[in-house]
């Protein structure tokens, strides 16, 4: 009789846990449920590249020889394509004067394979061989680039993309990457061979002299009238935030950091910090026909020519029609800026470190020579699978292109005014002074790199870990 009712009392107290368990799981995590998934579906396809980093000498900007770091001899790196479902190889050699890793920007991958020095895996030495494997759980568009040294090794040209094709992609009469970047050329057409300098420290990190796309001045995409192209744009830039201007073209954004937008979005005002990804989906209407269409920078006072789109003079082609492809679901999360903050990055600067002057998060400079065997210095604990809410306080004058590693995060709120932005971002531009609150509710478990995409401020500090478990 005892034994029975201590049965039932159990039985109660079960019952009553998973209710309360369910109840915790908040209004925002059930908005959240169908937007980005914790599992791909295995296509069983293996796709298995080889990439090697090593000092080359390319033809760039005008056609002159340039002496730069480079994967596999070409700047930008290889195009890596793959489907989403696919699992991706990368068996990486570094002949590189210097140690190196490869981090998968945007891209949900296992801890292990993040490539983040001292915290994911060690350096891989010059003349190591180091195989990233993962499968993408997310299509669209992504890049790769070294997490060591790198305002040094991403400015001497080691950078590639990553596209995750969908499962069937709709029929764009073609895709095109465009990679944005600056160099910061000596009078004689040298890259400038000083790194970190206090100057960029002191400012927006590293601006160069030189804007280039897909490594050319003046690039130009050749296409016949009636077209319908996919052109993604990716900002490789130490420091240099592009405005791009389209407005020549019939252009939408459908992508942002990856993924999809709920909709189809205008494209003025979008800022492309370092880091940032835009996909548009631009028709070039059989009026084109003969005409140079160009696409130019509007971030700085002057204007920047960054390519044009040539259409030939001929007869039109016929205009694939399709919807624009938009994300299944994405969470308006009206009500997560009024929960409370988990964990706020308060930014700024002070005098002191190896280069004269640091960037904290939180009053904390991050050491790049952190001892192995020190406790890591953790920012924030976030519970997997729940609600986050997290704020960014710029205490400085300058920009911060802030970035998570390892999960896609919304802006919920800008300075306190409530932002609607449809779609899920991996970096998010802080101008002087700003407050940004962002909500996330992360599904990939990992100690997880915060940090400023200018990269002379993270390489001075401005870098944080969070843990999400
Ligand atoms: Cu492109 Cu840690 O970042
Ligand atoms: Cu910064």
């Amino acid at each position: 009789m005892l034994r029975a009712a201590r049965v039932v009392a159990l039985v109660a107290v079960l019952v009553a846990l998973a209710i309360a368990g369910s109840v915790r799981r908040s209004a925002e995590v059930r908005e959240f449920d169908g937007a980005y998934p914790e599992h791909v579906a295995e296509s069983g396809v293996l796709r298995a590249f080889t990439v090697r980093a090593a000092p080359a000498e390319v033809r760039l900007l005008d056609g002159r020889p340039l002496q730069v770091w480079a994967y596999d001899g070409r700047v930008p790196g290889p195009e890596l394509h793959v489907r989403l479902g696919d699992r991706v190889r990368v068996t990486f050699t570094n002949d590189l004067p210097q140690p190196t890793t490869i981090h998968w920007h945007g891209v949900r991958v296992p801890n292990a394979m993040d490539g983040v020095p001292g915290v994911t895996q060690p350096p891989i030495e010059p003349g190591e061989t180091f195989v990233y494997e993962f499968t993408p759980k997310d299509a669209g568009t992504f890049w790769f680039h070294p997490h060591l040294r790198s305002s040094e090794q991403i400015e001497r040209g080691l950078f590639g993309v990553l596209v995750v094709e969908d499962v069937a992609p709709p029929p764009w009469s073609r895709d095109v990457v465009w990679v944005l970047d600056d160099w910061l050329l000596t009078q004689t057409g040298e890259i400038f061979p000083e790194f970190n300098t206090r100057h960029d420290l002191a400012h927006d990190g590293r601006w160069g002299n030189v804007v280039t796309v897909n490594g050319r001045v003046g690039e130009q995409l050749t296409v016949h009238p009636g077209e319908r192209l996919r052109l993604r744009l990716l900002n490789v830039a130490n420091g240099r935030v592009f405005a791009p201007d389209v407005s020549a073209l019939d252009a939408t954004v459908i992508a942002v950091d990856g993924n999809y937008a709920a909709r189809p979005l205008p494209p003025a005002g979008f800022e492309l910090a370092p880091g940032n990804r835009l996909d548009l989906d631009v028709t070039i209407p059989p009026s084109a026909r003969g005409r140079r269409l160009a696409i130019v920078d509007r971030f700085t006072q002057q204007p920047i020519p960054l390519g044009e789109i040539v259409v030939a003079d001929e007869t039109p082609v016929e205009t694939p029609r399709f919807p624009s492809p938009a994300a299944a679901h994405v969470p308006a999360w009206r009500d997560g800026l009024g929960t409370p903050v988990a964990a706020e990055f308060r930014l700024n600067a002070r005098a002191g470190g190896p280069f004269g002057i640091e960037w904290t998060i939180n009053d904390a400079a991050f050491r790049h020579d952190h001892d192995a065997h020190a406790p890591m210095p953790i920012a924030a604990r976030l519970p997997v699978g729940e609600w986050s809410h997290l704020r960014f306080t710029n205490e400085s004058y300058r920009l911060h292109p802030m970035h998570i590693h390892g999960l896609f995060f919304k802006v919920l709120a800008r300075n306190g005014e409530p932002v609607d932005e449809p779609y899920f971002r991996d970096t998010v531009l802080l101008h002087a002074h700003d407050v940004v609150d962002v909500g996330a509710v992360p599904l990939d478990v990992g100690t997880w790199m915060l940090h400023c995409h200018i990269l002379e401020h993270a390489e001075s500090g401005m870098m944080t870990l969070v843990d999400v478990r």
